[in-house]
């Protein structure tokens, strides 16, 4: 994913940005440039770039091998979604010799716009939504507007996603950013301010910094931020992070398990940022190649390992309901020694964290032989070996993941998979309208997941009734399934206490032989229309005297009784709710290792990323 970095300063700047590409290296890229705005032999200002495909320490020595110089500049590096990854495509893009931006994001209109700047005259020189920007600001500037008026004018005819940071040597003394969709923080400092798309790019540099809202447009000068939200001077709070945990520290967490949990609806936003516009999903976020590739689906097959492959199951329900389209999941140790018989039109689709698991890695090498649409990866690694041998991926946004129990990397890939599954049903007829709704849920799942580890306390306390039992049985209907196998494996893993899901209507086909005073039995109870059914099954568990803990959709006002513990989950919509639901059960597994004393983050027997078979 894309990275941004500006500065304004009294003093050189092109240090200060390449630190910041540097420390956005782990979004992903494959190009990187930069533009400083420069002084001629005559003092007059011009804008000199330099851009590199691949690492920013290729864009570095470049850089050193060049004259560039300059106390006001922007810098990006790029993840190709309209073009190629080269060096025309890279940004920053100009308009003339008098304008250069960077942007994050995506414009769906990019298309029309650029036709229409076309018959105007304008030449385009790289295959980039993004240069389609900076024509039209400077379209507005030769009629006469300031650089911010331009920029004002400019996004109110953008349709899509964008963070964008823009310069102009005819106004040499400034920065306008604005954002929709894609993150902005501007980093105030003495005497000189800075703009980046993630303020770990530039925890170098201030420890202060104003988050910029949806629809806020800034002129960032070096002694004066000023902010604009429809129309209005607006005043926003400088939020001082005196140091920010990065993935490898535990910061004020016992556990980088715990740290994790509660990271999740930080890093399911950076996920959802860029490929959720307001009103709809923007697919080519899934690579330039994207769309062809789903034009062609008929049918998906998902292959994972652990956790990832729960994230699987989730998504079938989902690809079956709101794409209408067919899934199959399949545990990749057992997938690629199978013999697979490929359907037309299906695309494959592998779904991992550290996106070296040798399984999954030699059924994606096995599937490249069969005739497969394509195959996609969904990881949160992006230069690992499934990303790079995969024809498209999408990556989680979820950081390092250091606990050995996988939390923020599985919500982040349900979040992804749901957008896929939005993406290919738009192809099987949902409406717009639908669509609207479903992104509608989606802007709500950061807030959601925040109420719902509002749990903590509660949960702490109910995971002393666990601590000394050896056996419990997770319970979901339907899409909960996974949940509930999801809920059981955490649990397992790190405290070694039996956990068995099933799904609630198997109960009486056998396991409920096992219930009696001494089997903690959980269950996941969202407000859906199979409810009725899931408290029929509770019901048998209760009348056996087996204990029961229920995650309830506080809406349904489900009532403790006394062989039945209900805890209120904060309300949400169906669709949301398999990843709302996974949080009290990540919490529960936590607390019941830290009351038995486990090694948390280090579970026995395990690694993080299993690249042996
Ligand atoms: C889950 O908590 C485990 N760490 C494990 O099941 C894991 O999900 C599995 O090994 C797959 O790893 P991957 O996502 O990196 O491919």
């Amino acid at each position: 994913m894309c990275g941004i970095v500006g500065a304004i300063a009294e003093r050189e700047v092109r240090e200060i940005l390449l630190e910041g590409l540097k420390r956005l290296e782990y979004r992903g890229y494959d190009s990187a440039g930069i533009a400083l705005i420069s002084q001629k032999k005559n003092g007059d200002p011009f804008i000199d770039t330099v851009k590199t495909v691949g690492k920013v320490n290729k864009l570095q020595s470049a850089v050193k091998s060049s004259k560039l110089s300059g106390r006001v500049g922007i810098a990006h590096t790029r993840w190709a979604t309209h073009g190629k990854p080269s060096v025309t495509n890279a940004h920053p893009h100009r308009s003339g010799e008098d304008i250069a931006l960077v942007h994050n994001g995506i414009i769906e209109n990019f298309e029309a716009l650029r036709s229409v700047l076309v018959k105007e005259g304008y030449g385009f020189e790289s295959d980039t939504d993004t240069e389609t920007i900076a024509h039209l600001i400077h379209q507005r500037r030769v009629k006469g507007d300031s650089l911010l008026e331009a920029v004002k004018a400019t996004v109110k005819r953008l349709e899509g996603a964008y963070g964008l940071c823009v310069i102009d040597n005819n106004e040499p003394d400034k920065l306008i950013v604005a954002r929709s969709g894609s993150p902005l923080v501007i980093g105030v400092g003495i005497g000189e301010n800075f703009v980046a798309s993630d303020p770990l790019a530039l925890g170098q540099v201030t420890d202060r910094f104003i988050y910029l809202e949806e629809g806020d447009i800034a002129q960032i000068e070096r002694e004066e931020i000023s902010i604009w939200h429809k129309s209005k001077k607006v005043k926003r709070e400088i939020t001082t992070v005196l140091h920010q945990a990065g993935d490898t520290e535990k910061g004020q967490y016992q556990h980088f398990m715990l740290k994790e949990i509660f990271e999740q609806p930080r890093v399911i936003q950076e996920t959802l940022d860029g490929r959720v516009s307001k009103t709809s999903v923007l697919e080519q976020a899934f690579g330039i190649e994207a769309p062809a590739i789903f034009d062609q689906v008929q049918s998906v097959q998902i292959v994972a390992c652990g956790t990832s492959s729960h994230a699987g199951l989730v998504a079938k329900y989902w690809l079956e309901s709101i794409a209408k389209i067919p899934c199959q999941v399949d545990i990749a140790s057992d997938y690629r020694y199978r013999d697979i018989i490929v359907q037309p039109g299906t695309l494959f689709v592998t779904i991992s964290q550290s996106g070296e698991t040798a399984d999954t890695l030699a059924a994606l090498r096995y599937a490249k032989k069969l005739k497969y649409v394509a195959s996609l990866a969904i990881c949160n690694v992006a230069t690992s070996s499934l990303v790079r041998e995969s024809d498209i991926s999408m990556l989680t946004m979820a950081g390092q993941e250091i606990g050995v129990a996988s939390t923020k990397a599985f919500t982040t890939q349900l979040a992804i998979l749901l957008v896929m599954a939005i993406v290919l049903a738009r192809r099987t007829g949902l409406s717009a309208e639908k669509e609207k709704k479903l992104v509608k849920e989606l802007h709500k799942l950061p807030h959601v997941i925040e109420k719902t580890l509002g749990l903590h306390r509660q949960i702490k306390t109910i995971s002393k009734q666990f601590s000394d039992k050896h056996h419990s049985l997770f319970l979901g209907r339907g899409i909960q399934y996974p949940v509930a196998k999801e809920g059981a494996l955490k649990l397992k893993e790190i405290s070694y206490i039996h956990a068995e899901a099933y799904p609630a209507g198997e109960l009486k086909h056998g396991p409920l032989a096992l219930v009696d005073n001494k089997m903690p039995v959980v269950a996941v109870a969202p407000n859906n229309d199979l409810l009725g059914k899931l408290k029929a099954n509770l019901s048998e568990v209760s009348a056996r005297g087996g204990k029961l803990y229920v995650f309830a959709d506080e809406s349904i006002k489900y009532q403790s009784e006394k062989r039945i513990k209900v805890i209120n989950v904060p309300s949400c919509s169906e669709i949301l709710a398999p990843i709302v639901f996974t949080v009290p059960l990540q919490l529960l597994s936590y607390y019941v290792a830290l009351t038995k004393g486990t090694d948390v983050d280090h579970p026995r027997n395990l690694a993080k990323s299993v690249t042996v078979e």
